[in-house]
């Protein structure tokens, strides 16, 4: 299977490129490849802390030599972060789920939604991107993350953007 192939029906979310552009360094927005072309990079993670952000770094340095624990258990650091984004969404959720990604966000999303409502339709517009797993690109407007795989999961409404 060849790069393009895979680019082309966006079978995953980033593989190796023919051409990839190698940065060796960066600050905030600002990302420098190996020849000194600056590029800025708007990607999510870049948006929100940019490279060598120094509160970041200090802190993930930090967290690096403290212990690890799996989903089910609790530390200091772990409690931290609960709390604080049970704070700052205003106490309208008392519990946290981490997820890997995005898709997987989607995918417990839909699930709890059906569980709580006993209803198991999806409601999503065209273009809309939701994810590359089994019911998140069930759900996305974009027909290469779904063609070729088979059936996808039924009752997965997609319609068009209403005119504004
Ligand atoms: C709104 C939205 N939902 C879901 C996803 C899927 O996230 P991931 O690529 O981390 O699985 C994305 C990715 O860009 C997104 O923008």
């Amino acid at each position: 299977m060849d790069y393009n192939y895979v680019k082309k029906h966006d079978i995953f979310a980033s593989l190796h490129e023919d051409d990839p552009i190698n940065i060796v360094d960066g600050k905030g927005a600002l990302l420098i490849n190996e020849s000194g072309k600056e590029y800025i990079d708007l990607s999510q993670l870049t948006q929100y802390l940019g490279q060598r952000n120094e509160t970041f770094d200090r802190k993930i340095k930090i967290a690096f030599d403290e212990i690890t624990v799996s989903k089910s258990n609790f530390s200091h650091y772990k409690n931290k972060l609960i709390k604080l984004m049970i704070e700052t969404t205003n106490h309208n959720f008392d519990k946290i789920l981490f997820t890997t990604s995005g898709s997987e966000a989607v995918e417990w999303g839909l699930k709890l939604a059906k569980k709580r409502t006993g209803r198991c339709e999806t409601l999503s517009f065209w273009d809309s991107i939701h994810g590359r797993t089994q019911y998140s690109a069930s759900s996305s407007g974009m027909p290469n993350r779904k063609i070729g795989y088979g059936p996808m999961l039924t009752r997965c409404y997609i319609r068009c953007l209403p005119k504004l």
